[in-house]
């Protein structure tokens, strides 16, 4: 069966992309082949779990010259057909999403259209959740555009918020109970669309 040759872009710890992977280990990511993590933070917990898994990791830093050039350069290299952001935490330029031929998704840690948009990453979307009072929040996963967090919805997980919670254990829970579960389905979903497709040109 032909699949999807997916990259996942990270920037931090990597258990969205652990959960890509062991997604892929026990069948629950079938259509999409991961192929490359490429990480824009040296140091990022995910590249040595991309190293466990032995899967080719490149280290792209964000803040050097002519990143998106190479981070294109190095998703074409690896033929890749898909791109997820797995707690990658820049924002791609028009530019960088008009140029890369396939989908790009992303999952953010809130109920879109909550909590998201420029500046809303990581445990300070958690925190404004809390701020807010909101007893419910969640996950989201969408397709990437060139509005932070306003490409079309793939998929959504909703999570309690529970009282004496802090912006550490609700980040955890989100993850547990929606983060982990949803990515790696819609990422089936995405590759599955693509692996159809390339079965039909062949
Ligand atoms: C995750 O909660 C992810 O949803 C979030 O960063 C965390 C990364 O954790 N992403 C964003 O906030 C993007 N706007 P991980 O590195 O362990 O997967």
């Amino acid at each position: 069966m032909l699949t999807a040759r997916t990259a996942v872009l990270v920037s931090g710890g990597g258990t969205n992309l652990q959960a890509l992977m062991d997604a892929q280990a026990d069948g629950g990511l079938k259509s999409g082949q991961i192929a490359l993590v490429i990480a824009d933070k040296p140091g990022a917990g995910a590249i040595a779990r991309a190293e466990r898994a032995h899967v080719p990791c490149a280290v792209i830093p964000r803040r050097e010259a002519g990143f998106e050039e190479r981070v294109l350069a190095a998703l074409a290299e690896h033929k890749i057909d898909m791109a997820v952001l797995a707690g990658f935490l820049g924002i791609l330029s028009g530019d960088f999403i008009d140029r890369f031929p396939g989908p790009i998704i992303n999952i953010h840690p809130a109920l879109i259209p909550s909590f998201c948009g420029k500046g809303f990453y990581g445990l300070g979307v958690h925190r404004a959740a809390l701020d807010c009072g909101v007893k419910v929040t969640g996950a989201t996963v969408h397709y990437v555009n060139a509005i932070p967090d306003g490409g079309r919805i793939i998929a959504q997980k909703a999570v309690d918020v529970l009282p004496g919670d802090t912006p550490e254990t609700l980040q955890r829970r989100v993850m547990e109970q929606a983060e982990w579960i949803l990515l790696p389905q819609a990422a089936e979903q995405v590759a599955a669309g693509i692996a159809e497709e390339k079965e039909k040109k062949l």
